[in-house]
């Protein structure tokens, strides 16, 4: 099932390489500044909810603080274990300053 774009946070409120959370949906989505290009992807870690803005991101990927899992912030995919399942990831639209989100319909 799809959902609509929904406002999320500014685009200044995510400064380069730094992640930032937003609530959506009952969920509590990522949303990530790398290079300059946002990403958006699940906060909670896919193998003891780690909440995955308080890691540490480096390039594309973000390593969850609890047991160092790492994602690719692009996919949602593991890269590195103890992890076994991707996380969600998040269409996302840039409109003036404000950054829209929707669930990923991949
Ligand atoms: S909760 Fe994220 S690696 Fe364990």
């Amino acid at each position: 099932m799809t959902s609509d774009f929904k406002k999320t946070l500014r685009v200044s409120d995510v400064p380069l390489g730094q992640m930032r959370t937003v609530e959506f949906e009952n969920d509590t989505v990522c949303i990530i500044n790398v290079e300059g290009k946002l990403y958006a992807i699940n906060n909670v870690c896919t193998h003891e909810g780690g909440p995955l803005a308080e890691g540490t991101l480096s390039e594309f990927e973000v390593e969850c603080p609890w047991h160092g899992a790492r994602f690719d912030v692009r996919t949602g995919e593991v890269k590195s274990p103890p992890a076994e399942s991707p996380v969600s990831t998040y269409e996302i639209k840039i409109d003036q300053d404000d950054i829209w989100i929707r669930k990923s319909t991949k």
